[in-house]
């Protein structure tokens, strides 16, 4: 979950704009990845963070939590699935502490800046059944 300094931080020197959060059995995307394999990966995932899931052994959890992820940006951005945007839109890696950051590309970023969105933030959690994220989209300009 998201610290309660940085939601401090976050109300002191930014506005948050919209909020979003998802939840998903991890069955369900294994399923999902068993029938479509690679294909199914390519088009949730980046390269970059196809290459970070393949480090966990079983990466199904991995995979689930940056699909919650996603939809919660979705559900930030207020649009759901629309015509030009594409999953790999959004890219979440994380750092050398674990923690995973965000960047929009293509029609997400386009729709994050018609919202006065410059940053969005994310939080995952995943259990061998469950995968959890909640996201802010913040205007730091504020
Ligand atoms: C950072 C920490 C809180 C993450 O908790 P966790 O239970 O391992 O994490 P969850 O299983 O709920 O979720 C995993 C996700 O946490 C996120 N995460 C990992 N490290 C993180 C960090 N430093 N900051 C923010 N998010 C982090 C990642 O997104 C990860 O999923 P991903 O690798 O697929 O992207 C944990 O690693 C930690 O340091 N805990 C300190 C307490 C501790 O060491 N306890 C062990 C003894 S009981």
């Amino acid at each position: 979950m998201l610290t309660a300094h940085l939601i401090a931080y976050a109300i002191a020197t930014m506005r948050i704009v919209a909020q979003g959060i998802d939840l998903i059995e991890c069955e369900r995307i294994g399923q999902i990845w068993k029938r479509h394999g690679q294909r199914f990966l390519t088009r949730l995932l980046t390269d970059a963070e196809i290459r970070y899931v393949k480090r966990y052994k079983d990466a199904v959890p991995s995979v689930a939590g940056r699909f919650a992820a996603k939809e919660a940006i979705l559900k930030v951005l207020g649009t759901g699935w629309r015509g030009k945007i594409a999953w790999r839109d959004m890219e979440i890696l994380n750092d050398t502490q674990g923690q995973p950051h965000v960047t929009l590309s293509g029609e997400c970023a386009r729709i994050a800046e018609t919202l006065g969105i410059t940053r969005i933030v994310t939080s995952i959690t995943h259990t061998p059944n469950y995968a959890a994220a909640t996201t802010l989209g913040l205007d730091e300009r504020s």
